[in-house]
């Protein structure tokens, strides 16, 4: 295991702070490869010239800087397919049914990265558009970095990751190309709020949803922050609201708020909540 830098534990309270992320000593290698860039960029000839700065005066472009290239931004479209083929085939259906009175849900992409989650969940309600005339869907996005949130906004996506879980039909009828890139369409963008939001707000200020997707986030978090955002999540989720979490996020030791589901791995409701979708 590679030696703790002397800035290693100024580094990990800050980040611990600022976005909840959890950098273990196993992990400090991470620090070398995703902070000697930004300490370049900012004219600094190392990292450690680079959090004496940090240290002995208040820089919030530096500290937003160094806390967005620790966080991990990874994200594709359609991620694990399995969330995006239960939303389409079990929940929306349920939803039309409890909704059919106030023809109105809302969807919360927490976490949402630069958009792949969102605009998937955007591209499921177009593919049933015909059931949704007269309703208002409503999807919020939202992320702690701006910088990651202005990339969602744009829609624009390289061969790269347009290649990563989405479909060939999905890329026609939804994208066009722009140059080396894809952007997608703006029936689909404008379908998406983003808006900024740190998980570890006090309190979350976006009203009530039917459905959260809070998916590989929690990861990153120890079990006192994933309890404090659980909590929170929980207030703003209605009683027969869904919660999605990621393929390896849990809540078991963090709330008992929550109780999966059998419709499938990762799909959570409030205890007491939505009969109709069994328990395992
Ligand atoms: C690995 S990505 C997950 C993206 C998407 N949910 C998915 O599953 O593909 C994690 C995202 O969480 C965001 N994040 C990290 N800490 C956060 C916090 N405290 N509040 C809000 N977002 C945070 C990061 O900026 C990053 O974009």
């Amino acid at each position: 295991m590679t030696q703790p830098p002397s800035y290693y534990p100024f580094i990990r309270d800050m980040l611990m702070d600022r976005s909840g992320l959890v950098v273990t000593p196993e992990k400090v290698y991470l620090l070398e490869t995703r902070l000697l860039p930004v300490a370049h960029h900012y004219g600094f000839k190392d990292i450690g010239e680079m959090i004496s700065e940090l240290k002995s005066r208040h820089n919030e472009s530096l500290a937003v800087a160094v806390t967005e290239a620790m966080n991990t931004h990874e994200s594709l479209f359609f991620r694990d397919i399995t969330p995006f083929s239960l939303f389409k085939d079990i929940l929306l259906p349920e939803i039309l049914e409890r909704r059919k009175n106030q023809k109105k849900f809302r969807i919360w992409c927490a976490a949402c990265s630069s958009g792949q989650e969102p605009y998937s969940i955007a591209m499921v309600l177009n593919e049933v558009s015909e059931r949704l005339v007269g309703w208002q869907p409503e999807i919020i996005a939202t992320d702690i970095s701006n910088s990651v949130l202005a990339r969602a906004a744009e829609g624009r996506y390289s061969q790269f990751e347009m290649q990563r879980g989405l479909p060939v039909a999905k890329l026609i009828k939804h994208f066009t190309q722009e140059n080396e890139c894809w952007r997608i369409n703006s029936n689909i963008r404008d379908m998406v709020q983003f808006s900024q939001l740190n998980l570890l707000d006090h309190k979350y200020s976006l009203g009530d949803f039917d459905i959260i997707f809070c998916r590989n986030v929690l990861i990153y978090f120890d079990l006192a922050t994933k309890t404090k955002v659980m909590s929170k999540m929980n207030k703003c989720l209605v009683d027969d609201g869904v919660l999605f979490l990621g393929s390896s996020e849990s809540t078991i030791g963090i709330t008992k708020d929550f109780w999966p589901v059998k419709a499938g791995h990762g799909v959570y409701k409030h205890t007491d909540g939505l009969p109709s979708l069994a328990e395992p």
